[in-house]
């Protein structure tokens, strides 16, 4: 039951709280001490050549029936606009250390076709090469993450792709780009330097792989002219992929000595909620609770696996100017039942949405060492922001949490302290809520809750002092059922609507639905 009243002349409802006093949840705000920046860049993303990730998630061709700017998706693009994508990670992934720049520039008529034997042995057109990544990067307005080709390329063939990309003329592969229709030079915002290359990317030992580490950071230029004093591209090292530290230890030790010849500035993490293990099992869609609990706990590790790798970083680099890049992380379930099992296909529930929010939340807990995350993958793959299938196309409750989250891109940390209480059902005991709080760079202070919890409300007090509330909106994503989904038919299960909060004697009192991510502004 609600009423509605003005408090400091705006609107606010005043709700009737289910939840008994007792069970209400205290949380408290201490804007006066604020924590670092909440980089921009941990909202990043990251599309590889895998699967309907690039083809036909992206990349349909100019002449497709399906409205496109240059081959590349109308709806796709607009979606992606609306979430201020910060960066985008490609090729791979595994590909990358396949990858051959070379095949896919030029008419594309004339490229060649491969075998993308990371993935499922399928024949690549080469049609989506630089240019287009370029141009889609562009029209998303992001900044590129390029994989470089560690495990099976050269030093040279990965400078050279640089030179591409980012030389101003009179080089040759300068005026070969501006033949392509390309005259400036690309900003090159990041370089990974290989990917896994404990596995997948050749299965190195840690030692092997910083002596090529050197080599590559050594060589592969970036020469554009707009990034030699400022937007300087930042190189990203391989890191652990289990929580391992001997990999980190040795890329952090060869850092600790580095000369002027190489230098990096992260080493990456990839780290997946895998709740039953490899491979893969938990099902995207009509699961019960049991699994939504398993996962949630299981994605709460990641917490864990950063303290570890940051206390290694930390003895080697105190100041921390390392940054901790998570490139790929996110939930990796059993892949749909028909579907090709190496395109990685996965639906998309509210579990998924709050273990999003449950991972962003922690990255900007870490955020003064974790400067920069990709969730795998933005479309059509593993835990996706959009699906499509030829013409059709719906945003997923991940997408949602990521738009939710838009305002905190940049903005300070602030540190929240709260009791969470716990929600035990079958065995696994989660925290009933988890909480953030940050201000914009707009300058409102942000809070955001997500109430784990999947049976229950959770009822909250927030202690604002040392701040003047004027007024406050909140949004909250939640939906029927712990697998609720959203689908080509019904695309409006699990989207966003507003949420009533009530700001009275300097505290903030809102309930967050059951299974919910809600997202509070507040105006001072
Ligand atoms: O995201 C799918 C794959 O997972 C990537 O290609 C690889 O880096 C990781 O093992």
């Amino acid at each position: 039951m609600r009423c509605r009243g003005f408090l400091f002349g705006v609107m606010v409802t005043i709700l009737t709280l289910p939840a008994l006093a007792a069970d209400r949840i205290q949380l408290s705000v201490d804007a006066s001490k604020p924590g670092p920046k909440i980089d921009r860049n941990i909202f990043g993303h990251f599309a590889e050549n895998l699967g309907h990730g690039l083809y036909e998630g992206i990349w349909v061709g100019p002449g497709s029936s399906i409205p496109n700017t240059r081959g590349i998706r109308n709806d796709v693009v607009a979606a992606l606009r609306e979430l201020n994508v910060p960066n985008v990670r490609w090729p791979g992934g595994c590909f990358a250390d396949q990858y051959h720049w070379r095949k896919g520039i030029g008419p594309r008529d004339k490229r060649p076709a491969t075998v993308n034997s990371a993935w499922g042995d399928v024949i690549d057109t080469n049609a989506f090469g630089t240019d287009e990544f370029m141009d889609f990067i562009q029209q998303i307005g992001s900044t590129p993450y390029v994989s470089i080709n560690v495990g099976s390329g050269t030093p040279e063939e990965a400078g050279e792709w640089l030179e591409y990309m980012t030389a101003a003329a009179p080089t040759a592969l300068a005026k070969e780009r501006a033949a392509n229709g390309h005259p400036e030079p690309y900003k090159v915002g990041f370089l990974g330097i290989g990917n896994e290359s404990w596995d997948c990317g050749g299965a190195m030992t840690p030692d092997y792989y910083v002596s090529l580490m050197k080599v590559y950071s050594r060589f592969v230029l970036n020469m554009n002219p707009a990034q030699r004093d400022k937007d300087k591209m930042l190189k990203i090292a391989v890191g652990p992929g289990t929580p391992n530290t001997e990999w980190t230890e040795a890329v952090m030790q060869a850092w600790k000595k580095h000369t002027w010849a190489w230098d990096i500035n992260g080493v990456s993490l990839h780290w997946y909620t895998v709740p039953n293990g490899w491979p893969p099992s938990t099902a995207s869609e009509k699961f019960g609770l049991d699994d939504y609990d398993k996962t949630l706990k299981s994605t709460l590790f990641m917490d864990e696996f950063l303290r570890k790798q940051e206390a290694v970083m930390d003895k080697y680099d105190p100041e921390k100017k390392v940054t901790l890049s998570v490139d790929e992380w996110g939930a990796w379930h059993a892949p749909l039942p028909g579907s090709n099992p190496a395109f990685l296909v996965q639906q998309n529930s509210i579990r998924d949405a709050i273990l999003a929010s449950l991972n962003l939340n922690i990255f900007a807990r870490h955020a003064d060492r974790v400067r920069m995350a990709n969730i795998a993958q933005m479309i059509n793959v593993l835990q996706a922001m959009i699906l499509t299938d030829k013409e059709k196309f719906v945003l997923t409750p991940t997408y949602y949490v990521f738009k939710m989250y838009v305002p905190f891109q940049d903005a300070t940390f602030i540190p929240v302290t709260f009791d969470a209480g716990s929600y035990t059902h079958g065995g696994i005991s989660l925290p009933r809520i988890d909480a953030i709080a940050a201000r914009s760079t707009d300058g409102k202070l942000l809070l955001e809750i997500t109430n784990l919890d999947a049976e229950n409300p959770a009822s909250i007090d927030t202690d604002l002092s040392g701040i003047t509330a004027k007024s406050a909106t909140a949004e909250t994503l939640t939906a029927p059922n712990v697998d609720s989904i959203n689908t080509f038919e019904s695309p409006d299960v699990v989207v966003p609507k507003s949420a009533a909060v009530n700001i009275h004697d300097g505290k903030l009192s809102l309930t967050v639905e059951p299974r919910s991510v809600t997202v509070i502004a507040i105006e001072q």
